[in-house]
């Protein structure tokens, strides 16, 4: 069988209103990825190589969301939002550029899969014109319902269309349609707008292709994956189907999770077989970890590549930009910003690396702080290898410290120090005898003598 050709036709010119904001609703994010941009991926992983998305006037930002991820992308306008059917056809030139699937998607249903596209193009290869994405509610309101006689799907009644009769059926229209290009246009064209809401409705195809005696079918879907976001609560609600999916996913590639529900990730994050997870570790997006990590409790990476056999936290920040070399040890309240951390480095507590290259085998001492930033301008600090930075260092960046060096603790260190050298940038100690415990005394007869005064 020749393969098929997929075309996608992405609704985003809903606006939101109950999201309360100033960002489009289909731009709000789950696991760190705008929600229009999940199913543009998931119609990207299902093979589409057309996709189009309709938008509301002026939203480029939408259009450039999903161009991210599919750069091909075309950008439609649909100035009026007179119904589905009406956005779909805002989308004329794709429909027509079409050669055998198009499926029409909705871009605030964050959680469909490339699964769920693939499965309803099957009945199209079949002959079927169009395909419904059917579920079973446990509370079928405000949801279209899948009208069926016999084995035969006849129409798809809008809830506010329907009769008492069609009410009481639960088999429900998920949104998503799935359309043979050749009959496309001729059944969109077709539908009118005399309906209880005045809209055109994309759902009258079903009715319009069965009495015209067109195959139309219906495929069974996972209610989570089509689920629409509405408000700031059912964005919390696809958060959470989301995440559990990436925990899954984890686990699944080999990662322990001690406590998944603890454990929040990115769309991207990419964790190895044998990554070890603790509780309460949070991912921003572009993570990834190689085999035999391990990241414990309470620690925050973003942006970052942490190579094999480090050890991370707990209670760690890794920011955008760093790179962990393999083996290396970040330890508690320890802060990596910009800086590649080369094999076998240790920074074990309390310290802020930003703007640094720090090379094999270094040590980082406690309360060691990189000053990069002059209130003005961002300031490199380069130290080789095998170095040993004493506790609490500052070191005003822009800085290089050769290999094989030691600082003393407490140093401030403004000069580049070369290779070999011993360094102590602090006020020399001074030591009087005598002169603590003479001190010592004093206080002691002064606080008597003000308790003797009642102060
Ligand atoms: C739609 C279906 C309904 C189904 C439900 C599932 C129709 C007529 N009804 O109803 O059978 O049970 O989804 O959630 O299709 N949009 C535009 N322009 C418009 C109108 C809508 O771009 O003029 C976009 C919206 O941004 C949204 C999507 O189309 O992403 C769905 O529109 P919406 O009005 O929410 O349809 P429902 O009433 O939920
Ligand atoms: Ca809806």
């Amino acid at each position: 069988m020749p393969a098929r050709n997929l075309s996608i036709i992405l609704l985003a010119a809903g606006e939101g209103t109950r999201m309360k904001s100033m960002r489009p609703k289909v731009l709000h994010e789950v696991a760190h990825r705008p929600m229009v941009v999940h199913v543009a991926a998931a119609a990207h992983e299902a093979g589409s190589d057309a996709l189009a998305i309709v938008v509301g006037p002026g939203r480029e930002d939408v259009v450039a969301a999903v161009r991210a991820v599919v750069p091909g992308a075309t950008g439609f306008t649909q100035y009026d939002r007179l119904g589905t059917a009406h956005a779909v056809l805002a989308a004329r030139a794709a429909i027509a550029a079409a050669s055998d699937d198009i499926i029409i998607a909705f871009g605030d249903t964050p959680l469909v899969t490339a699964d769920t596209f693939r499965r309803l193009r099957t009945p199209l290869a079949a002959g079927a014109v169009a395909v419904v994405a059917a579920f079973e509610a446990a509370n079928p309101t405000g949801y279209g319902r899948v009208l069926r006689e016999g084995d035969r799907v006849v129409a798809v009644r809008e809830d506010k269309d329907a009769n008492p009769q069609e009410k009481r059926v639960t088999l429900c229209n998920g949104g998503l349609m799935a359309l043979a290009a050749s009959q496309a246009l001729p059944l969109l064209d077709a539908i009118g707008n005399a309906n209880a809401k005045g809209e055109y409705y994309l759902t009258d195809v079903v009715e319009i292709a069965a009495q015209r005696g067109l195959r139309v079918a219906a495929v069974t879907v996972d209610e989570a994956d089509i689920m629409g976001v509405n408000s700031r609560a059912q964005l919390a609600d696809a958060e959470a189907v989301m995440q559990r999916r990436l925990r899954s996913a984890a686990m699944e590639e080999g990662a322990t999770l001690v406590a998944p529900e603890t454990v929040f990730f990115a769309h991207d994050t990419r964790l190895s077989a044998d990554t070890w997870v603790g509780p309460h570790v949070v991912f921003g997006p572009g993570v990834s970890i190689e085999t035999g990590v391990e990241i414990h409790a309470f620690s925050h990476l973003a942006g970052c590549t942490v190579a094999r056999g480090a050890r991370i936290g707990p209670f760690a920040r890794i920011r955008p930009k760093s790179r962990i070399g393999a083996d290396v040890h970040v330890g508690n309240f320890v802060e990596v910003n910009r800086t590649a951390l080369q094999t076998k480095v240790e920074a074990n507590h309390l310290a802020y690396l930003g703007d640094a290259t720090i090379g094999e085998g270094t040590n980082v001492g406690a309360g060691t702080i990189t000053c990069n930033f002059d209130g003005a301008d961002k300031h490199p600090t380069v130290i080789g290898k095998h170095v040993f930075v004493g506790s609490n260092v500052t070191l005003v960046a822009p800085l290089k410290i050769g290999d094989e060096v030691l600082i003393a603790a407490g140093s401030t260190v403004t000069a580049d120090v070369p290779d070999s050298a011993m360094v102590f940038g602090r006020a020399q100690q001074v030591v009087k005898p005598e002169r603590g415990k003479a001190r010592i005394r004093d206080n002691r007869i002064k606080r008597a003598a003000r308790k003797a005064k009642g102060g």
